[in-house]
């Protein structure tokens, strides 16, 4: 299974900073979003291009463009999507498909509450964006619903995976490609990953 901790010194500062106990929701939204864009580049590095013949200021010059149909996006509500919008940054043409998940706090299970996925799933890289893979409940649970709507190309983005969760990712869909600013130590009894960066959620939106 492909599995990238992306180790550039931009996203390892920003990172450090998110991780800053009393940090202001303005400061962690944004910088969510740049480590977004960063692991987005990171994890667009093998897409396919193909060549185009246009009309340059000088006369015909042949340039690249990107194969095939345009990349989904696919943030989980709700802390999903304090990284759409540097996903959108790097790719501002892709579509953008919904899913909705939260986890119950006793169980960790995931309860699937919202589906609103883009057409052609069967011709799309999905790009699943979340800050957080603890268990990977909520990760497999997704994963589930686009290989059910046909989805085969599949990577997910994350700020911060803990060592339990890509070993379930590993063990139920080991096809799916993993991106994160930081594999961490591990969960707490809480299922929270720690050192982590907390709830990222409620970081991301103010509650609490
Ligand atoms: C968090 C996080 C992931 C999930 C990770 O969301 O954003 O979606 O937990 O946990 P798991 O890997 O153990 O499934 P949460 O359920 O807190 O919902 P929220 O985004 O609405 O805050
Ligand atoms: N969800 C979060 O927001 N943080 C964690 O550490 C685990 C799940």
């Amino acid at each position: 299974m492909k599995i990238v901790e992306v180790r550039h010194p931009l996203i390892r500062h920003k990172l450090g900073l998110m991780r800053r106990a009393g940090i202001s929701t303005k400061e962690f939204r944004e910088l969510a979003s740049e480590i977004a864009s960063l692991l987005t580049y990171e994890a667009t590095k093998d897409l396919e291009t193909t060549e185009a013949l246009i009309d340059g200021w000088a006369g015909p010059v042949e340039v690249q463009r990107i194969k095939g149909k345009k990349i989904t996006i696919v943030p989980i509500l709700r802390a999903g999507l304090g990284m759409l919008p540097g996903v959108l940054d790097m790719i501002p043409a892709a579509k953008v498909s919904v899913v909705g998940l939260q986890r119950d706090e006793e169980t960790l299970r995931p309860i699937a509450y919202y589906e609103k996925l883009t057409g052609r799933m069967d011709e799309r890289i999905a790009l699943i964006v979340d800050p957080m893979l603890a268990t990977a409940g909520t990760l497999v649970a997704t994963v589930d619903m686009l290989k059910a709507a046909g989805c085969r190309r599949i990577k997910g983005l994350f700020l911060v995976a803990a060592p339990e969760g890509l070993a379930h990712v590993e063990a139920t869909h080991p096809d799916v490609e993993i991106y994160t600013a930081s594999i961490d130590q591990g969960l707490n009894q809480q299922g929270y990953i720690l050192p982590g960066l907390g709830d990222a959620g409620d970081k991301i939106f103010g509650t609490k």
